[in-house]
């Protein structure tokens, strides 16, 4: 395991609120190397007493739980200010760094990557076993995504290139692979043959304050579905792998971005809606809109197909969105009906399909729905309902942050739980047709309440599971033909 995090954008939104608080867990429960020590840089010019004291008191929760620990972490960490646009002036303060082997990680905006990886080139900081971890979004678009890999390629191997997708740290995001490889039933029927759609919802009650310059140039599509909702995606529709390495997974999840279904200036129309929050109240509190001077959506909805054997024909339902009324993120995979109805009551139009609802945040639970006629009086044992069988850990294990897991296996080589160039190339790939498609066919953008779960134009697109009823009718028509 290395020993030597160097941390561009130490003093960054995502530094204090995930990538310290991580490094202070891991420190405390003994998982990181003796010799740990964190080399931070930003942009502020700050010593390192007044680093230290800026950190402390983000860090701090009051109670003195963790205060020895805290020390301790901030005995270990330097504070460097530098430009990461001067490659002289990073060889020149960092290359004393370059004694041993490091992990240099560029939690900064992706116009930054290739000038700062020049820097820590010239400062010897990516030889040898030394690797880089960068944030997303790698690139803006399928252009400047290939160009970023390819200065990254030049500099050093892609086997220590490792690309942060924090969704695929989360525990519960793991457990989709657990679900569907440990489990005879589930792979049996996770095919077209069975499966009728497939809904993923990401929804925030979270708005995009405070980062509107970055998000006024990304919308939902860049921020959020280039990444963690085809991350999803991905492990929902992937082949079983051979065995669990870093390139068996990640060549699968790869072949299955490859055959998304580019989107046109025709499908964008039936198959999309884009939206953005306007003034309302969510959770209680009067929020204001998006207002910024850009036509970017803050929610999106998108219907995908994976052309090939496995998912031929089955709608994807993308899902995501920012001020929707609460913080969900789950997948619901609905099965087709079955093939020959023989029951009196309900009547086939009636027979609700089976569903297994897979929440990944904020609880952690699956359900699968069922008919049986456990409910039914005796003398009327063909009279089904829907049953639910549920599966959620109680109490709700404590979680780490999923920064805590990825920066241990960046510090160990581990690259299962990061992104290749050719996945996010992929991704990117897909996306790019869905813009250039609402491009053409100028999709308009709709605005939606904060607070509610969309546009109306979007209803049809949400997993019949929401809580909120109403905005989409329950289930579809069930016809009771033959499934396949
Ligand atoms: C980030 C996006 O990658 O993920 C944010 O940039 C979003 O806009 C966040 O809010 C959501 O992450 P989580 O872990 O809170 O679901």
């Amino acid at each position: 395991m290395h020993d030597t995090l160097l941390l561009f954008g130490a003093t960054g939104d995502l530094a204090q609120r995930y990538l310290f608080p991580s490094l202070l867990h891991l420190l405390r429960d003994r998982l990181l190397p003796p010799t740990f020590r964190v080399v931070a840089v930003g942009r502020t010019g700050l010593d390192d007493a007044d680093f230290g004291q800026w950190l402390r008191e983000r860090l701090d929760d009051g109670d003195g739980r963790d205060a020895d620990v805290l020390d301790d972490l901030l005995a270990r960490t330097r504070y460097l200010s530098l430009d990461l646009n001067d490659p002289e002036a990073m060889r020149t303060a960092l290359s004393q760094y370059a004694d041993r082997p490091s992990v240099s990680y560029l939690s900064t905006p992706p116009d930054l990557f290739v000038p700062a990886c020049r820097g820590l080139k010239a400062a010897g900081l990516l030889e040898g076993q030394s690797r880089l971890v960068l944030e997303k979004p790698i690139g803006r678009d399928l252009a400047s995504a290939c160009a970023i890999n390819a200065t990254l390629g030049s500099a050093l191997d892609e086997s220590r290139i490792f690309r942060i997708d924090h969704y695929l740290g989360k525990a519960p995001v793991q457990n989709l692979l657990a679900l569907r490889f440990g489990n005879t039933l589930m792979e049996a029927v996770w095919q077209h043959r069975w499966i009728a759609s497939v809904d993923i919802l990401v929804a925030e009650t979270a708005g995009v304050d405070g980062r509107e310059g970055y998000y006024a140039n990304y919308g939902a599509l860049r921020d959020m579905v280039q990444n963690h909702m085809l991350q999803l995606l991905a492990l929902v529709a992937m082949e079983p792998p051979s065995e669990l390495s870093a390139n068996t997974v990640r060549d699968e999840k790869t072949k299955v971005l490859r055959a998304l279904r580019p989107m046109t200036a025709r499908d964008v129309a039936i198959d999309s809606v884009r939206g953005r929050y306007d003034t309302g109240v969510v959770e209680g509190e009067a929020v204001n809109g998006f207002t910024h001077d850009s036509d970017v959506e803050t929610f999106v909805a998108l219907r995908a197909y994976i052309d090939n054997w496995r998912w031929a024909g089955v709608p994807f339902r993308l899902v995501t969105g920012k001020r929707m009324p609460s913080r969900t993120t789950e997948v619901v995979v609905s099965f087709k009906p079955v093939s020959h109805w023989v029951f009196e009551r309900p009547d086939r139009e009636r027979a609700r399909p089976n569903r297994l609802r897979m929440r990944l945040q904020p609880e952690e639970t699956i359900e699968l729905g069922l008919m049986g006629s456990l409910a039914a009086p005796e003398w009327g044992a063909t009279e089904l309902q829907p049953m639910s069988l549920d599966l959620s850990m109680s109490p709700t294990p404590a979680r780490r942050i999923a920064h805590e897991r990825l920066l241990v296996d960046a510090l160990k080589g581990d690259q299962t739980l990061f992104v290749r160039d050719d996945e996010v190339e992929a991704a990117w790939g897909w996306i790019d047709s869905v813009s250039s498609a609402w491009q053409e066919a100028a999709t308009p953008v709709h605005n939606y309440p904060a607070g509610s779960w969309g546009p109306a134009a979007a209803s049809d697109f949400l997993p019949v599971t929401l809580s909120t009823r109403g905005q989409r009718k329950q289930g579809g028509k069930q016809t009771g033909k033959p499934a396949a």
